[in-house]
């Protein structure tokens, strides 16, 4: 039996220090991440200043971690990947900055990989090949958006967010909830104890068969179902209303402020914005599915974690009597194994980068 292909992946896209070796493109052997929550909790979000720092900190031992764990002698590795696209510049560069020197060092190729199709390979680790064609849905922090997949590499986006991602979302609104970061893991857990039909937040669905999405005016409804819809602004001719009338206007309105809700309620407000992301994901994915041949239908990214749409997208599944491909949970997350895996068919392809390749924080995926 001929030696298998095995390749070496790194991640540092956005808060995520990560390393993986891969054989074959679904064998996982490691799977080593340096998470930063930690330093980003206090902020609420990600700080790209503190993100670039740490991931110097944290590579080096990552990447020995990730060899170590492995048991695959250096000289046995095919190709180095990097996700180089799209991310956090400052994140970017660290990680590329370490595949390139590698790739150099050990004289193998380095495979270039979009962050984003590579969410949508998740699914395929520990597992085995998808079938295509598929819809994906690919949801995280930084992103949401559906695409057509053909290949592994042949990706045709559909559509995408219009303003905040799902899993943005998510976080903003467990910060206006007063839980804690990131978002996603702590609304999922206790929406478990509320009532997902008891508020009726908006599902926007934009136009017609649109395949994009919008989640800021949900984020802004949770917002003032607990603060209140400010109030017109007191006009005065010739002067500015000060803050204590600016104050005035909003307590007319006032909703009562978290700290006077109840776990219950609390719960309740966050089975509510849960069931309205989950329904709206739902929704597009079945549009999507209808625009295609589907055989498979895909998720992935961070908030492919959550239970809700878990359910929902194999409720779907069932109902249109396609097969259904989520990620384990460790490669719902940001991590290098689905960029080493995807990369196994880049190599394949003889589609290779050279020492010159740049990272690229924005493209249009
Ligand atoms: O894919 P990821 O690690 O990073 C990006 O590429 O952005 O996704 C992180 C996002 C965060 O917004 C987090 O709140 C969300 O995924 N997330 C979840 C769950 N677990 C993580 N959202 C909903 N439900 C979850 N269980
Ligand atoms: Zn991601």
């Amino acid at each position: 039996m001929s030696e298998p292909t095995y390749i070496l992946g790194i991640e540092s896209s956005c808060d995520e220090t990560a390393c993986s070796i891969v054989a074959n493109g679904t064998d996982v052997l490691s799977n080593s991440i340096a998470s930063q929550i930690d330093l980003h909790k206090r902020f609420g979000g990600v700080v790209p200043e503190l993100a670039s720092r740490a991931h110097i900190e944290a590579i080096n031992n990552i990447i020995a971690e990730a060899i170590e764990q492995a048991g695959v002698a250096p000289e046995k590795i095919s190709a180095v990947a990097i996700a180089n696209e799209p991310g956090l510049i400052g994140s970017l560069l660290i990680g590329l900055m370490a595949a390139k020197t590698i790739a150099w060092i050990w004289d193998v190729p380095l495979v270039a990989v979009n962050h984003v199709y590579a969410h949508a390979y998740a699914a395929s680790l520990d597992e085995g090949p998808i079938e295509y064609p598929a819809a994906a849905l690919i949801c995280s922090g930084g992103h949401t958006a559906l695409y057509r997949c053909d290949s592994p590499m042949d990706m045709t986006l559909l559509g995408g967010t219009i303003d905040d991602a799902a899993g943005e979302a998510f976080d903003k609104v467990a910060k206006i909830l007063e839980l804690s970061y990131p978002g996603g893991p702590v609304i999922d857990r206790i929406s478990r104890e509320g009532d997902p039909k008891l508020i009726d937040f908006p599902r926007s669905l934009l136009a017609g068969d649109s395949l994009d999405f919008s989640f800021s005016g949900l984020k802004t409804a949770v917002l003032y179902h607990v603060n209140g819809v400010p109030g017109p602004r007191p006009t005065r001719v010739g002067k500015k209303p000060g803050p204590t009338a600016r104050r005035a206007a909003m307590q007319e309105n006032a909703g009562r402020g978290i700290e006077n809700f109840t776990q219950q309620e609390i719960a309740d407000v966050a089975a509510g914005f849960q069931a309205a992301v989950v329904d709206t994901l739902k929704i597009k994915l079945r549009r999507a599915a209808g625009k295609i041949d589907v055989k498979t239908l895909v998720i992935g990214g961070g908030v492919a974690a959550n239970s809700a749409l878990r359910a929902a997208v194999t409720e779907l599944g069932d109902k249109l009597g396609c097969a259904v491909r989520m990620p384990k949970m460790a490669y719902c997350v940001d991590n290098a194994a689905m960029t080493a895996g995807l990369a196994y068919h880049y190599l394949q392809a003889g589609q290779v980068a050279d020492l010159t390749l740049a990272a690229r924080p924005t493209v249009r995926i």
